[in-house]
């Protein structure tokens, strides 16, 4: 097998920004219980025209360059939403008809805020197998536009955006180093948008009871991500060999500050090492994580050799972590 590494990255936030003080002017709430529940303080906002394809194109567009890749060469794009433009056709073949990328298989893949962490592991294959050299993974949500923007408990904890990573093969010893996952649909009901799909319709019913906006039950996800996160990142730690001693740097998804402290303290590693973005985009699904990769990457905050672990959890209920080590030198053109 060979090894597959991140060979470019890029990021994507919609330009307005929604403070808790905006907040406060529409729905009962106000910015110190957000900061002190929470830790966000703002997050994007896309306008009604702009679709979550939209966010995945210009973050795909920026790893590409940044990895100084055509289009044309990429062979396979995935991403992960829980937003998509449509229910078909996937927003992953839009994308790649917006980048030009004619030659690229393209999917979507829903695994809520766990999405880049099931994305990556996922096109990783199609390169430690050998069928492509080149592929795109973009995490990208629209969570504004699924929101009951009267339901407080939910509506000032989410925000828009889109993170993309080019993977292609790397030096043996690099990239991903090992990849945990998991799912238990039994806890399926504790996070969703409740109508639109088979089970049920989109009816003047469904829209009158407010079905088609994302519905959570927020203390038992807080149970659960709290649990889950210290548990998964040791033992993808484990299968890589590693122990936490090992991590230079934790990119955790960003959706609460107390359940991002919760799980550094379960695993014991120092706060220095993690990165927060949090504050600034509050909750962006599949979105956050390479983000926030992103942003630690262009604040010189990993270097070559750097032992990254990213970890999520999400709807389904899913779960997922991986442990790269960093280099973005890639092996085949
Ligand atoms: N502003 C003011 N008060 C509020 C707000 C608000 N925005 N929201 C809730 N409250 C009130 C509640 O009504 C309640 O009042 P009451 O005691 O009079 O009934 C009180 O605040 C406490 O509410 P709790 O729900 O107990 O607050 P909690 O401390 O549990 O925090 C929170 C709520 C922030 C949602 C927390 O449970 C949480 O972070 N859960 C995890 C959510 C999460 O991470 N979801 C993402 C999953 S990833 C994915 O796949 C999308």
């Amino acid at each position: 097998m060979r090894s597959v590494g991140i060979v470019g990255l890029g990021s994507y936030v919609p330009e307005n920004v929604v403070t808790n003080l905006d907040l406060e002017q529409f729905v009962d709430t106000n910015d110190e219980w957000i900061v002190s529940r929470t830790g966000i303080k703002q997050r994007h906002i896309a306008p009604k025209d702009m679709p979550v394809s939209e966010l995945c194109y210009q973050a795909g567009l920026k790893a590409l360059e940044d990895a100084q890749i055509a289009p044309e060469e990429v062979e396979l794009i995935i991403v992960a939403t829980i937003t998509p433009d449509y229910a078909f056709p996937a927003t992953a073949c839009l994308v790649a008809d917006r980048l030009g990328a004619k030659n690229a298989a393209a999917f979507d893949l829903e695994a809520g805020c766990t999405g880049f962490i099931y994305a990556v592991a996922t096109g990783s294959q199609f390169i430690a197998s050998g069928l492509y050299k080149t592929v795109l993974v973009i995490g990208g949500e629209t969570l504004s536009k699924i929101l009951n923007w009267q339901d407080r408990s939910t509506c000032v904890l989410f925000g828009d955006g889109a993170g993309a990573a080019v993977l292609q093969q790397v030096e043996e010893g690099f990239g991903f180093l090992s990849f945990e996952l998991g799912s238990d649909g039994s806890g399926g009901a504790l996070l969703s948008q409740p109508a639109g799909g088979s089970k049920c319709p989109a009816s003047l019913e469904t829209v009158e009871k407010n079905l088609h906006t994302l519905q959570m039950e927020g203390k038992e996800v807080y149970k659960f991500a709290v649990r889950i996160m210290g548990d998964v990142s040791v033992k993808v730690l484990q299968k890589a060999g590693l122990t936490k001693d090992d991590i230079d740097l934790l990119v955790p998804h960003q959706a609460n500050m107390r359940i991002v402290d919760a799980a550094v303290k379960r695993l014991g590693i120092s706060k220095d090492k993690v990165v927060i973005n949090l504050d600034k985009y509050g909750n962006m699904s599949a979105a956050s994580i390479p983000i926030a990769l992103d942003e630690a990457f262009q604040a010189g905050l990993i270097t070559e050799g750097d032992i990254i672990v990213m970890v999520g959890f999400g709807t389904g209920l899913t779960w997922g972590a991986c442990v790269l080590k960093w280099t973005k030198v890639g092996l085949k053109r």
